[in-house]
């Protein structure tokens, strides 16, 4: 069998640790050396894994503008109800065609909707289990996934343990308003979570930001 792709997720943060604006969305707040740094960690992927709600709210651009020679990562979508709209620009511009992963429940309408755009995998089961996406991905030969958001996939994730690295862009603006989703999160708290230090790998600040790469400690248990 083969082993599970590396995961890291990659997100930009507002000081007061928001990932999304008032109107459930994220636009503005990033600076173009984050566009570059995000382009630049997208260019060691393999696969892209984009949210459904942020495809809908936000409709990024996917394809590399900032690194020169590199090759796009191939977007993968996760849908376990309903479909997207085909003009998207994921559906659009993307070098190589979406991968979409779907239930039996929504199978039919995802073909019909977006079979001339993207390639669908029906996986068994009632729910998109991520552990299964990644045994998927990882037969298909992907090594190196990229999971840029939003909360609620990266929590699916998070909450299975697969997630490896962490980048985080601290942006500088407080948005202030309570109830705003950070970088994960469900309704509980990750088991154990203050024993599960992560390591700080990288730290860097460019003009007004601070960029921050942090990696899954080994050892697991560690608190002071
Ligand atoms: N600041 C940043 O760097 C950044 C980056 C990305 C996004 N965002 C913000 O995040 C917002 C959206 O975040 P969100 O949390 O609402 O949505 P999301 O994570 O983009 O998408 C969640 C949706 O994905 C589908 N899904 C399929 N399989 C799933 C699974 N196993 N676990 C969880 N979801 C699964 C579900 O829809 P179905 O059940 O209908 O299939 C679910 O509602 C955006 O509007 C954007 O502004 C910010």
């Amino acid at each position: 069998m083969n082993p599970l792709p590396i995961v890291s997720i990659n997100m930009a943060m507002t000081l007061d640790g928001k990932v999304a604006r008032p109107d459930g969305r994220w636009y503005g707040l990033s600076s173009r050396n984050d566009k570059r740094r995000m382009d630049e960690i997208r260019a060691r992927a393999e696969v892209l894994i984009l949210g459904k709600n942020s495809i809908l709210n936000d409709d990024p651009v996917i394809h590399l503008r900032y690194v020169e020679n590199a090759t796009d990562p191939r977007p993968v979508i996760l849908l376990r109800s309903g479909t997207l709209p085909e003009e998207k620009k994921v559906f659009r511009f993307s070098k190589q065609p979406p991968l979409i992963f779907c239930l039996d429940e929504n199978y039919s309408l995802v073909r019909s909707n977006l079979s001339s755009v993207a390639e669908i995998v029906l996986l068994p089961g009632k729910d998109l289990v991520p552990e299964e996406v990644l045994k998927r991905l990882g037969d298909m030969g992907y090594r190196e996934i990229l999971l840029e958001g939003g909360p609620s996939l990266n929590d699916s994730f998070f909450r299975s343990d697969l997630i490896s690295r962490i980048y985080v862009t601290v942006v500088p603006f407080l948005i202030g308003k309570k109830n705003l989703p950070s970088i994960t999160g469900g309704d509980r708290e990750y088991p154990g979570f203050d024993f599960r230090r992560w390591n700080l790998v990288s730290c860097e600040t460019l003009e007004n930001e601070v960029f921050l790469m942090y990696e899954k400690s080994r050892s697991g248990a560690e608190s002071d």
